[in-house]
C-alpha cells in the first residue's frame, strides 16, 4: 500500500499530481487554515505533510501524530518548525532552500527601489486625483545608486542583494551577520563586514535578511532606529518579529528614518495598525518568493523531500538528521 501524505496548504496540480504516483494523497486545494487542533486531526494516519509557515510543528503535534515521518516546509525559512522537537520525535524535517534566493533578491532589491523612491506613495497620490501638475519636489525620495546599503543577515539571499547592489547599482555595501563571509565571498560581493552599529549609523538604506529566531527577536527596535540616518530607509523582507513594528511605526511617524518597505510582519497576516495609517511605508504581503517559476520550483522541492524521505530514507535539503520512526 502506497504510504499517505497531507498537504496543508493550496498547492500546483502538476506537483499533486506527481505526488500522486507515489502516495496517497490528500490535498487542501479549499485553502482551509487549520488550529494546531485541527491539522493534529487531519494529519493522522499520514507519514508525510507540505507545510509552509503558518502550520507550526511542534511537540504537541508530533507526540499527537505518531505516524508522521517527515514535515516539508515549502519555505527556506523554518521557524514554525520546532526542530529540536522534530528531531527528538524522529521526524524529518525539511525546507526549500536555493531555489528562491535569486528571486527573493529581487523582490528585496524591488522594495528598496519602491521604498526609497517613493512608487506606492507617490501612486496613491496620482489614483486620488491629486496630481495637478508637475513640481520640481513632488515625491524628491532618496537616491539609490553609489549610496551605502548597509545588509543585516548575509546568508544566499543577502549575498544576492550584495551582488545587485555593488555591480547593478554601483552601492557601497556593508553588511553584518553572525560569521563572517570567507574572503572570496567578500570579494564577490564587494561587502564590507561592520558592527552593527557601524551599519546601522553609516547605510542609507538597511536591508534584514536575517533568519528569524529568538535571538534575531527584534533586531530592530527603537535604540537601532535610533542610530540610523533620518534620511535612511528600512526594508524587511526576513520575517515578522525582526523588526519591532510598533517602534518602527513610532520612528516613522516621528520622521526618525526616512520610509520603510515591508514584506513581513510581527503577527501576519495581521498587520501593525500604525504602520497601516503611515504614508511612508511600502507594505506587501509576504511576496518576496513568488514568481510562477520560484513557486513551482519550491513546491517541487517539498513534494521531492517527501519523495525522497519516505521512499529512500534520504530527503533532499534536510534540516534535521533522524533517527526516523518505525
Ligand atoms: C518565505 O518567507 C520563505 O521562508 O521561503
Amino acid at each position: 500500500m502506497k504510504p499517505s501524505v497531507f498537504v496543508a496548504i493550496p498547492m500546483f496540480e502538476e506537483v499533486l499530481d506527481h505526488l500522486r504516483q507515489h502516495f496517497e494523497v490528500v490535498d487542501n486545494q479549499a485553502d482551509t487554515l487549520f488550529t494546531p487542533a485541527q491539522l493534529a486531526e487531519k494529519l493522522q494516519g499520514h507519514a508525510g505533510a507540505i507545510t509552509t509557515g503558518t502550520e507550526r510543528i511542534d511537540a504537541a503535534l508530533l507526540a499527537a501524530c505518531p505516524q508522521l515521518k517527515v514535515v516539508a516546509n515549502m519555505a527556506v525559512g523554518f521557524n514554525n518548525f520546532d526542530v529540536p522537537a522534530m528531531t527528538a520525535a524522529g521526524v524529518q524535517a525539511t525546507n526549500t532552500p536555493d531555489v528562491l534566493t535569486e528571486t527573493t533578491a529581487d523582490f528585496g532589491f524591488a522594495l528598496l527601489m519602491a521604498t526609497a523612491r517613493r512608487v506606492t506613495e507617490s501612486e496613491h497620490f496620482l489614483r486620488a486625483g491629486q496630481w495637478t501638475k508637475w513640481r520640481y519636489d513632488m515625491f524628491a525620495g532618496a537616491e539609490v545608486h553609489g549610496s551605502t546599503l548597509g545588509i543585516i543577515g548575509m546568508g544566499r539571499i543577502g549575498q544576492g542583494i550584495a551582488r545587485r547592489a555593488a555591480h547593478g547599482f554601483g552601492m557601497q555595501v556593508t553588511y553584518h551577520n553572525r560569521s563572517r563571509l570567507s574572503a572570496e565571498l567578500e570579494v564577490q560581493c564587494q561587502a564590507r563586514y561592520v558592527s552593527k552599529t557601524e551599519l546601522l549609523q553609516q547605510a542609507d538604506h538597511v536591508m534584514l535578511v536575517v533568519p528569524y529566531s529568538a535571538e534575531s527577536h527584534h533586531t530592530i527596535g527603537s535604540a537601532e532606529l535610533a542610530l540610523m540616518k533620518p534620511t535612511a530607509t528600512l526594508v524587511n523582507i526576513a520575517r515578522g518579529g525582526i523588526v519591532d513594528d510598533a517602534a518602527l511605526a513610532q520612528a516613522l511617524q516621528e520622521g526618525r528614518i526616512a520610509s520603510a518597505g515591508l514584506d513581513v510582519f510581527e503577527g501576519e497576516p495581521q498587520v501593525h495598525p500604525e504602520l497601516l495609517k503611515c504614508g511612508n511605508v511600502v507594505l506587501t504581503p509576504h511576496i518576496a518568493s513568488a514568481t510562477v517559476q520560484t513557486r513551482k520550483a519550491m513546491a517541487q522541492l517539498a513534494a521531492d523531500n517527501l519523495v525522497a524521505y519516505l521512499t529512500r530514507g534520504q530527503a533532499l535539503t534536510p534540516l534535521n538528521s533522524v533517527q526516523g520512526r518505525a
